[in-house]
């Protein structure tokens, strides 16, 4: 509420008491206003009461890229940036990296408990059952060309899927929803799976319900003309913890890709393509396919203090270093690290890790990178592990998307819960023209420069001539 700039503090009537408020005075009218403080947060629509005059419409936050802004409230994943510690319902990251799996791990971020023995039973099963897609879906991918990136192929393979289970955009009934959190998580390293084989020109290979859920994924993605195909425990293993690393990280790009594109009541499969479109960014889940060109680049250890001249002149980025939200070594890239050496071991020697390995020492001992809290996070070493397996750089982000499709789902089913849920709509600071007149195609002037490409525009006759 408005007082007056003069009022004694006694009689403000401020919401929610002494410390637990903000309050703030308005230059412009010399106007106090009192704003509660909830969870260390402000309302933005509170900020809305403070105005100028009665019939404008009230001050605004501008935060881009929502730096300072939370866009809801979620007990799925507690994140301590500064500490870096990653904790999913509670549990620490190290501990479910080292005693659960990741369907485990996928029915407690979606359920919010760990799962008795009959429950993880029936959920292991009915997601073991849903792994096939519809044969509709294989013609599908046949349309791509053969060197589709495949993660355009799982972006578009997820958004088919919406197709497919049409009754999915019920989504205020329970038991749908419980059948979209299974399809999606059981279906998902299918059509990853598929892309890699369309992109090698090999048939797909359908899914083995005798192996566990990355068993089946390395099986789909690998299997030649053997019966049967078992990978070395100690890569199904790895990818298993991989998987559990990567399974939800709050509200990053995708989760607020899907949050904000479920939050118009579209069915769970087009929110969750969302953000498989969002992880696709070299910002985001692209990162750790950046990471291996750059090594590449490198070439070698010795070429490393030009590289890193060139990042701090700014004509290059050090992917896989740098994160929004941890400002100290990323927990996730610690536990990456303790399981290299294993698979390393079971793997054929890569050069590329003696290169990452110096890289990482020599950025953590130069002060541009320490003065700005500049860390190694989980794409830095993720992808090198990826391609010990032998899996192909474009397919590193295909498998990020296999494991975050769980927190997606944990975080979208959370909103359909929440009270405050609303379409997301942001405001904008307008910045463009106003109330100006269309003028006539011979009145106008102005450079003639023609925008686009000019080489490439396509010689059509203009209308009219
Ligand atoms: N290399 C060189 N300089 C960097 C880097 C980097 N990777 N990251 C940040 N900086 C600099 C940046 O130029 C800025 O310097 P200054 O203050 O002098 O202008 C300062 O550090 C702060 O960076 P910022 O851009 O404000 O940080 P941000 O929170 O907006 O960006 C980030 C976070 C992850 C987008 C960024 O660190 C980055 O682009 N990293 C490389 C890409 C990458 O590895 N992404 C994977 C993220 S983890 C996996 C996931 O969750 O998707």
């Amino acid at each position: 509420m408005a007082t007056d700039q003069r009022t004694p503090e006694a009689e403000v009537d401020g919401a929610g008491g002494a410390g637990e408020s903000l309050t703030v005075t308005d230059n412009r009218t010399g106007k106090t206003y009192e704003l509660p403080i909830t969870d260390g947060t402000v309302r933005g629509m509170d900020l809305r009461q403070i105005k100028v005059t009665e019939d404008e419409f009230g001050l605004m936050s501008f935060d881009p890229a929502f730096t300072n802004t939370a866009s809801c409230r979620s007990a799925v994943t507690y994140i301590d940036g500064a500490a870096g510690i990653l904790e999913h319902r509670g549990y620490s990251i190290e501990q479910l990296c080292e005693r659960s799996s990741f369907l485990e791990t996928a029915y407690l971020l979606i359920f919010g408990e760990l799962p008795t023995g009959p429950q993880l039973d029936r959920w292991e099963f009915d997601i073991t059952h849903h792994t096939y897609v519809h044969e509709d879906l294989k013609q599908f991918f046949e349309g791509f060309r053969y060197d589709a990136h495949p993660m355009g192929m799982l972006l578009a393979g997820v958004g088919a899927l919406s197709t497919f289970y049409p009754d999915a955009k019920q989504i205020g009934d329970p038991e749908e929803r419980y059948m979209a959190a299974v399809r999606l998580i059981a279906k998902v390293p299918t059509l990853a799976a598929f892309s890699y084989r369309h992109n090698m020109g090999l048939p797909y290979v359908y899914p083995d319900n005798e192996l566990n859920f990355a068993e089946n994924f390395l099986s789909m993605m690998f299997k030649k003309t053997e019966d049967k195909h078992v990978p070395k425990p100690v890569l199904s293993k790895a990818l298993d913890v991989l998987f559990i690393l990567h399974a939800d990280h709050e509200q990053n790009c995708s989760t607020n890709a899907v949050r904000g594109v479920g939050s118009s009541d579209v069915d769970p499969y087009s929110a969750v393509a969302a953000g498989v479109a969002a992880l696709y960014g070299p910002l985001h889940g692209g990162a750790n396919e950046a990471v291996l060109r750059m090594l590449r680049r490198i070439e070698s250890p010795e070429n490393i203090p030009d590289f890193l001249e060139r990042v701090k002149g700014r004509e290059e980025k050090l992917m896989g270093f740098g994160h929004r939200v941890y400002k100290n070594y990323d927990p996730r890239a610690r536990i990456i690290q303790q399981h290299m050496d294993e698979i390393f071991e079971a793997t054929e020697y890569n050069p590329l890790i003696e290169i990452a390995r110096e890289l990482e020492k020599r950025a953590l001992d130069d002060e541009y990178f320490t003065s700005r809290k500049l860390y190694p996070n989980v794409d830095f070493y993720s992808g090198i592990i990826y391609e010990a397996m032998e899996i192909p750089a474009n397919m590193f982000t295909v498998i990020f998307a296999i494991p975050r499709t769980a927190g997606w789902v944990a975080q979208w089913m959370e909103m359909q819960e929440d009270p405050d849920k609303k379409i997301a709509r942001p405001r904008q600071i307008y910045t463009g023209e106003r109330e100006r007149d269309y003028v006539a195609m011979a009145d106008r002037d102005g450079p003639e420069k023609i925008v686009g490409p000019p080489a490439r525009r396509p010689k059509r006759p203009r209308r009219g001539a």
